[in-house]
């Protein structure tokens, strides 16, 4: 590890180079490769761009404001990356099956090294704000940086996670790598209502879903679909709207909690999910903060805050001001383009969160 400071020139060097950004339509489209051929050209594409990549979140790791660039936590991702740098830059480019295979379990690793990072940087902004470097005057300095990063990340590891799962024998026709071709929505939406129930049980919450939430679905088309993405999309939006009426029934007597789920057809292109409680809402003042991330009304004590990877359930409802830019970074690129979550408020009243989920149906 003392070796790193003497690869920097190395790292430099790829920084430089100009990376290839991926959209998951590039994904869906590469089914038309035929399969003997999927693994080669991946191999070949993901040898060349992850160091860059890599290289290129050192590099924004050592520019980071405001001390962050120091912090424990940062160090440790830094750490990641190096080595994950490293590993792969040390290697020659994978031609025969053999060096493919060697490959694919170092991509492994890469992929588990990396599975904390989004806790851990939680936790150096977490541990900024508490040392009072870090005010929302300065937050969206920070946001600028730290939506560069996700966005990268999550671009990353999904191409990780297909290539990986080409690997892998499911037979499953449904199945194209990470991707199912045939997901169901409101099958994700009556999964997430369950996940729910039992955090709600778990954090000791007075509070039954099936009571409070009514989902009306009115489509009744598959859509190709990471299905864990969107899964933590609308966990997350659900997850907001159920603390909203926690925090409501705690100030209002008489009040009757409840969140409404509709799912719509907007056109052949997109579906359109409105999420909408009658919960605490949101104070004008807060609207645009909402989506920084470091922003949360939350009283949990983000100190107890577990180093956890990206789907990890275990959690309190709410507390890390995460939810939404990282549901918003998963969103578009479940989407392949902007803007896809829109949020009205009023405070006291309740909350609508319009989520559109692109359909695809040129690949069903
Ligand atoms: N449906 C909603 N009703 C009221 N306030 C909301 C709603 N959705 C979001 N908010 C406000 O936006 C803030 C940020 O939400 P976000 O989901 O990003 O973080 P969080 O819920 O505080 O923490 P976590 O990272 O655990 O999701 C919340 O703290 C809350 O103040
Ligand atoms: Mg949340």
């Amino acid at each position: 590890m003392n070796n790193f400071p003497i690869f920097y020139n190395k790292i430099f060097d790829y920084s430089l180079r100009k990376g290839n950004h991926i959209k998951f339509i590039d994904i869906l489209k590469s089914i038309n490769i035929k399969k003997e051929e999927r693994i080669v050209y991946l191999t070949k594409h993901i040898y060349k761009e992850t160091p860059i990549r890599l290289a290129n979140r050192v590099t924004d790791l050592n520019n980071l404001p405001f001390g962050l660039s120091k912090n424990h936590s940062i160090n440790k991702i830094r750490t990641w990356y190096l080595t994950s740098f490293l590993e792969l830059t040390n290697i020659k480019e994978p031609q025969s099956e053999k060096d493919i295979v060697i490959f694919k379990n170092i991509i492994n690793n890469i992929y588990s090294r990396h599975s904390n990072t989004l806790v851990t940087i939680s936790k150096g902004l977490y541990e900024l704000k508490k040392e009072n470097k870090l005010s929302d005057i300065e937050a969206p300095m920070i946001q600028t940086f730290l939506d560069r990063f996700y966005k990268n990340r999550t671009e990353i590891r999904i191409l990780l996670e297909q290539y990986l799962s080409l690997f892998e024998n499911n037979n499953d026709e449904n199945y194209f790598g990470i991707i199912n071709l045939k997901s169901e929505p409101v099958k994700i939406i009556y999964d997430i209502i369950n996940d729910l129930q039992f955090i709600i049980n778990q954090n000791r919450l007075d509070i039954l879903l099936d009571d409070i939430i009514n989902v009306h679905n009115n489509v009744n088309i598959k859509i190709p679909c990471m299905e864990n993405y969107l899964y933590y999309v609308i966990f997350e939006l659900l997850k907001n709207s159920t603390q909203a009426v926690l925090d409501k029934s705690a100030i209002e007597n008489n009040y009757k909690p409840s969140i409404n789920v509709k799912i719509n057809s907007i056109d052949s292109n997109y579906i359109l999910i409105t999420i909408e409680d009658n919960g605490i809402g949101i104070k004008e003042k807060d609207m645009e903060k909402i989506w920084y991330y470091s922003f949360t009304t939350s009283l949990f004590d983000s100190e107890n805050i577990i180093e956890e990877s990206d789907f990890n359930t275990i959690s309190p409802l709410s507390g890390l001001g995460y939810g939404l830019p990282i549901s918003e970074i998963y969103i578009n690129f479940l989407n392949s383009s902007k803007n896809n979550i829109k949020i009205n408020s009023v405070y006291k009243k309740g909350t609508t969160v319009y989520l559109y989920v692109k359909c695809y149906n040129e690949y069903l």
